[in-house]
């Protein structure tokens, strides 16, 4: 049976978050066309996460993808360090960084094991992320940690169990492969590491 960090990892490497939908031979244009769609389909994130407000302070994104929301909060001036499991994510949130001259302390890293030190951040941000990973508990008491206690701010997003995207995905992973029982939490915590089409496959 594969680690399932390791199936999550194979997932986003095939391609970071969104970038699928926003292909474009000249990768400014696609980072710009990712940027757009986001605004398009999730306009509630920026009211959300106030990147506005980050100015000068200490943040870490746990998950930061193709980096949309990241280059946000650096642009706003926030103090920027990100994780992700997968390397080709960072990869390109590194370019993308690299292409507008900011910076950020970008590191493969696991949500459930953050290297950084207690109480180093004012804000973690985290969307869409941590319900994928095995054990969410853990994730979420990580972040607790190297979070500052004396008004640090966590702004996170995870899937509720009874929303459309969650009852999408166990349609499509639970009832149309014939098995109605599976509970939505263990679609939820799964849906991104499941085999499809393009050819992840679980052993
Ligand atoms: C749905 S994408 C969201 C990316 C980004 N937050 C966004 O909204 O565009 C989930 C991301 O979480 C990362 N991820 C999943 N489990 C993780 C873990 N345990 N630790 C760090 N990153 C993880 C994946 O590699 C992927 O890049």
């Amino acid at each position: 049976m594969d680690n399932p960090k390791d199936a999550v990892r194979r997932f986003w490497n095939q391609a970071p978050c969104g970038t699928r939908d926003a292909a474009d031979p000249d990768e400014i244009q696609a980072f710009r066309e990712l940027e757009r769609q986001r605004d398009d389909r999730e306009p509630f994130i920026s009211r959300y996460a106030r990147f506005d407000e980050a100015r000068g302070k200490a943040l870490l994104e746990v998950g930061v993808g193709a980096g949309t929301d990241h280059i946000r909060f650096a642009r706003a001036g926030a103090k920027c360090a990100g994780v992700d499991l997968s390397e080709v994510s960072l990869e390109t949130t590194r370019r993308r960084f690299a292409i507008e001259g900011l910076a950020s302390d970008l590191r493969v890293a696991d949500a459930e094991h953050l290297p950084f030190h207690d109480g180093q951040f004012d804000l973690v941000y985290s969307w869409g992320v941590i319900h994928h990973t095995p054990d969410t508990a853990a994730a979420a008491r990580e972040i607790l940690r190297v979070l500052r206690p004396d008004g640090g701010r966590f702004c996170v997003m995870v899937y509720n169990r009874r929303s459309l995207v969650a009852a999408q995905a166990w349609f499509m992973f639970a009832a149309v492969k014939g098995n109605p029982m599976r509970r939505v939490s263990d679609v939820n915590r799964q849906s991104h590491r499941e085999p499809r089409d393009e050819g992840i496959h679980q052993s």
